[in-house]
């Protein structure tokens, strides 16, 4: 595993051993590189648990983050994203954690000679998130094959319900959408059901946010009413299964995917995701840059 760019990419196998290599990280077992490693996170779009959980996860690492801002950047001066990543590489470093808002931006940086690690591109991926999701559930579950996941919202806009259906329906789980109309994808092979119909038989609730700053259009009257009709709120949350779990991404807009009480109820692991996703991303970098390192080769030093 070269690059990290889509869940399209990861096997059954790969996504696995990611899972295990973060919960043995979780548990006190840190392999540290012999190297000194450098890695610069490049942001194209905001973010805080993303970069600030990879800056976490490198601190932990004893990897060496280079900072990269981008409004202080030569990007402002017209500099493309493959330039700035081949300077990126040219100076130092051994990977990149980039997010950008254009789908599959990473098609422009074939030439690059650095692992690349996605940290969401535009509506098309979100793998690192997908991945400590994947890592949460199976902490609850201890397995996906037959689990019965609900992803819920703003399907459209989403690369998190895109990377986790592709994720959770390639490890056996039985995932269906619920979304209004307006919000629907309808490129994917995946069911649309009413949440009230089926929210009393489902393992894992997952909420998405409502990505206002990707819509083209207003949906004003969607936002009123949206948590009476595909918001979590406590007539359904006391419908949940005992063991069933409340899963969002966040950050969450409070009061409609979800009401502001539940989100630190019993059966939300909200802020769970979030300490996963460090342990997650410890485990990413370290699989990713064990298989640069043993691709590079070494420069030989000849005496004489
Ligand atoms: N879940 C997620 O990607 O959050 P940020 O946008 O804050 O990174």
């Amino acid at each position: 595993m070269m690059n990290l760019l889509s869940m399209d990419h990861l096997s059954k196998e790969e996504m696995m051993a990611l899972i295990d290599r973060a919960i043995a990280i979780k548990e006190g077992n840190i392999a540290p590189f012999d190297k000194t490693l450098y890695v610069s996170n490049l942001f194209f779009e905001n973010s805080t648990r993303t970069k600030k959980s990879f800056e976490m996860a490198q601190a932990k690492l004893g990897i060496h983050t280079i900072d990269f801002e981008v409004s202080t950047s030569s990007v402002n001066k017209g500099e493309s994203l493959y330039d700035t990543c081949k300077t990126m590489e040219a100076i130092g470093c051994d990977a990149l954690v980039i997010r950008h808002p254009e789908n599959e931006y990473y098609q422009q940086l074939e030439g690059l000679n650095i692992p690349v690690i996605n940290g969401g591109d535009g509506s098309g991926s979100h793998p690192s998130q997908c991945l400590l999701d994947l890592m949460t559930i199976y902490e609850k579950f201890g397995y996906f094959e037959g689990l019965k996941v609900i992803i819920v919202g703003d399907i459209l806009h989403s690369r998190v319900a895109k990377s986790n259906f592709q994720a959770l329906t390639k490890l056996g789980a039985d995932v269906k959408f619920v979304a209004p109309q307006e919000y629907r994808e309808h490129d994917l092979p995946v069911e649309y059901v009413d949440m009230d119909q089926v929210i009393d038989q489902v393992d894992v609730c997952m909420l998405l946010r409502v990505q206002l700053e990707r819509h083209l259009y207003n949906h004003d009257d969607i936002q009123a009413e949206y948590n009476k009709h595909y918001g979590l709120n406590m007539e359904r949350y006391l419908r949940l299964k005992d063991q069933a779990i409340i899963m969002h991404p966040a950050p969450v807009n409070r009061g409609v995917e979800i009401t502001d009480e539940l989100v630190e109820a019993d059966k939300s692991v909200i802020f769970e995701q979030m300490t996963n996703g460090v342990y997650m991303r410890m485990s990413i970098l370290q699989t990713v840059l064990s298989q640069h390192l043993v691709n590079t080769p070494t420069i030989q030093v000849v005496a004489g």
